[in-house]
C-alpha cells in the first residue's frame, strides 16, 4: 500500500527522522572517550525528563518488562511484602513479576478503567502498623485501560500514614508525555522503556533511582546478576557499562533528549493533553464509550474505547489493519475482544491525529458499526480550532 502505515498504537511510536538518522551512525568504541561523553549526556538529559536532580539514572539494554524486574530485584528480598495496586494488564504484570521472585504480594484489586485510589492505599498502610509492607507498586499510566493514576496523591497517602515503604512506579507509557515528577512526588524507583514518549525504537530499560532505593538495594536479597544496578552505576561514573551497551539506541536517545528539550517539557505535556482531548471528543461524538470513567484520570497518551455491543474488538482491529493499514491497540487482559486503543503519544501532530481518527471512523463504519461519518472528526477539529495557538 503506498503512503505511510498509520501506527496508532500506544507504543512503539513513530521515530522522527532526525532520531533515525542519529541512530544510523557507525558504532563507536564503547570504552572510548566519545562513548563516555554520550553516556554522560544521556544520563544528565534523562534526569531532566524524570524531573529529578537527586535520583541516579540506570540504563540497560532491555524492555519495560525487564525494567520491572530490575526495579524489584534491586530493592526487595524474597519473603518481604509489597502492596501492588492492580488496575489493568500491566499492573497485573508488575505484581506477577514481584511474586515470581518470592515477594509476598498483597493486591489492591481495582476494576479495569479505574485509577489507584490514594485513600485505599492509605488505609492499607495505616493498618500495617508493623511496617511489613516494604514497597507500594503503582503503574502511573495503565496502558491497557487509558487511565492515569495520581502518583502525587499516593505519595501523600504514604506520608499521611507515616509509612516507610518504597514507592515504585511504572512510567512506561507516561514519561515524556504526561507530567511526572520523581523528586517532588518522592518516587523511589521510576521505570520506563524508550518506545513511547521518548520516540525511540524498543530496546532499553531505564530507571530513575532514589537514595532510599539505593540503600534498600544494599540489603536486598533477590537473586540478581544482569539486572544488578550496582556495577552499572559504578561503571557509569567512568562513562562505561559492565556489558556491551546498545550504542545505536544511545545515539538515538541523545537526539530524542534534544528534540524534547527544543519543544520544552511543559509544551510536550500540553500537546499531549490537547491531542488526547480532541481524540476523546471524537470518540464521544461518534456515540462510543471510553473505558476510563473518571475524567480526572483520562490518559493523555492513549484512549481505550469500548467496542459497541455485538462487535469483537480483535476482529475490528484486524479489519482496520487489512483495509487501511491502520494499526490500533488490542484489548488486553480482562478486556480482550472488548476494547480497542488509540495511541496519541510521542512524535504526533494535529493532522496525524485527524488522519488516525478518520481511519477509525471509516473502518468502524465499514465493519458495520452504526455511526455518522465525520461526526468524530468534526468534534476533534472544533476542539483543535478552539485551542489553536498562533504559530
Ligand atoms: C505501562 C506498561 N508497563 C510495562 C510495559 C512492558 O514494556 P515492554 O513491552 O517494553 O516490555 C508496557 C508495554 O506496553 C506498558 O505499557
Amino acid at each position: 500500500m503506498p503512503g505511510r502505515p498509520f501506527l496508532q498504537i500506544p507504543g512503539p511510536t513513530l521515530v522522527p527522522e532526525r532520531i533515525v538518522r542519529a541512530m544510523s551512525q557507525s558504532i563507536i568504541d564503547h570504552r572510548g572517550p566519545k562513548f563516555a561523553a554520550l553516556v554522560r549526556e544521556c544520563l544528565e538529559g534523562l534526569k531532566g525528563v524524570f524531573q529529578t536532580e537527586k535520583a541516579q539514572i540506570v540504563i540497560y539494554p532491555g524492555s519495560g518488562t525487564g525494567a520491572w524486574e530490575a526495579c524489584l530485584v534491586n530493592t526487595l528480598s524474597p519473603g518481604e511484602r509489597a502492596l501492588a495496586c492492580v488496575n489493568g494488564h500491566f499492573s497485573t504484570g508488575f505484581a506477577r513479576t514481584a511474586a515470581a521472585y518470592g515477594i509476598e504480594v498483597e493486591r489492591l484489586d481495582l476494576p479495569y478503567g479505574a485509577g489507584v485510589p490514594a485513600d485505599q492505599v492509605e488505609a492499607r498502610l495505616r493498618a500495617d502498623t508493623a511496617h511489613q509492607l516494604r514497597a507500594v507498586l503503582v503503574v502511573h499510566n495503565e496502558t491497557s485501560t487509558g487511565v492515569t493514576s495520581n502518583v502525587a496523591a499516593v505519595r501523600a497517602a504514604l506520608d499521611r500514614a507515616r509509612h516507610p515503604a518504597l514507592l515504585l512506579v511504572d512510567v512506561v507509557s507516561s514519561l515524556a508525555s504526561i507530567d511526572f515528577r520523581v523528586d517532588e512526588w518522592g518516587v523511589d524507583v521510576a521505570l520506563t522503556g524508550p518506545q513511547k514518549g521518548l520516540m525511540l525504537p524498543p530496546g532499553l530499560a531505564i530507571l530513575a533511582v532514589s537514595d532510599k532505593a539505593l540503600h534498600a538495594g544494599e540489603k536486598a536479597k533477590c537473586p540478581r546478576a544482569y539486572w544488578d544496578w550496582a556495577p552499572v552505576l559504578e561503571r557509569n561514573t567512568r562513562g562505561e557499562f559492565p556489558y556491551t551497551p546498545a550504542t545505536s539506541l544511545l545515539f538515538g536517545l541523545r537526539e530524542s533528549l534534544h528534540v524534547l528539550n527544543e519543544e520544552g517539557l511543559p509544551q510536550v505535556f500540553a500537546r499531549h493533553a490537547r491531542l488526547a482531548e480532541a481524540c476523546r471528543r471524537a470518540i464521544l461524538a461518534l456515540g462510543l464509550q471510553l473505558l476510563c470513567r473518571n475524567p480526572h484520570e483520562y490518559s493523555n497518551t492513549l484512549t481505550a474505547v469500548v467496542m459497541p455491543r455485538g462487535f469483537n474488538s480483535d476482529a475490528y482491529i484486524a479489519h482496520a489493519n487489512r483495509t487501511l493499514d491502520l494499526s490500533l491497540g488490542v484489548g488486553l487482559g480482562d478486556v480482550k475482544g472488548k476494547v480497542f486503543r488509540i495511541g496519541h503519544l510521542g512524535s504526533l501532530n494535529e493532522l496525524e491525529l485527524l488522519g488516525g481518527l478518520a481511519g477509525v471512523e471509516l473502518t468502524l463504519k465499514s465493519f458495520g458499526v452504526k455511526l455518522d461519518l465525520g461526526a468524530g472528526l468534526a468534534a476533534a477539529e472544533e476542539y483543535l480550532l478552539e485551542t489553536a495557538r498562533p504559530r
